[in-house]
């Protein structure tokens, strides 16, 4: 069976729910980011700090590489920046079916503050960061994703019984070859 990737900004909700579809689905979880702090021994902001960003965006598109390889039946949450780059945007797209899971920016705000563990929201204005970071990747969401999911004023609950409806024809249909 093919896989359920599970994209979007920091916040909105992808580790969550990806666990719960998992284990309603009896799919098998994974998180890039997760795959990274394990294999490199140190935490995200550890990796930036003492490599910088683009080290941290090559480990992101190494992963997901490999994943081609070993990753089957599986929901995969990804960072928030990972489909920024044009190469990650199909690598993502032949791993399976790419959910873009949608938040407005005061969602978004309100999971994200108090939270010191996301190198790209650090610094003064919170809020100026999100709005200009979510106003610069939204395109890239887009390009990425096969379906669309709104989060706002939904429980995790009701999210995972939306996307299990609207992948079921993605999971059981031949794909139409690309081009
Ligand atoms: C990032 C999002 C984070 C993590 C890293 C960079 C981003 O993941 O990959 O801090 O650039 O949006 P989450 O989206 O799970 O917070």
């Amino acid at each position: 069976m093919k896989n359920l990737i599970l994209i979007g900004f920091m916040g909105a909700g992808k580790t969550t729910v990806g666990r719960l579809l998992a284990k309603e689905k009896g799919m098998h979880f994974a998180d890039t980011d997760d795959r990274i702090v394990s294999e490199q021994g140190k935490s995200i902001p550890d990796i930036f700090s003492s490599y910088g960003e683009p080290y941290f965006r090559d480990l992101e598109t190494d992963v997901l590489k490999r994943m081609q390889e070993d990753t089957r039946n599986t929901v995969i949450s990804v960072g928030g920046g990972m489909p920024v780059r044009e190469e990650n945007r199909a690598l993502l797209r032949s791993l399976g079916c790419v959910i873009y899971l949608t938040a407005t920016k005061r969602t978004i705000l309100c999971r994200v503050r108090n939270d010191g563990s996301r190198p790209m929201l650090n610094g003064e204005d919170l809020a100026e960061k999100v709005e200009q970071l979510m106003n610069a990747r939204e395109r890239f969401y887009k390009q990425a994703a096969h379906i669309y999911i709104r989060t706002d004023g939904r429980t995790i609950h009701q999210v995972v019984q939306i996307i299990d409806q609207e992948t079921r024809r993605f999971m059981t249909e031949p794909r139409q070859p690309e081009g």
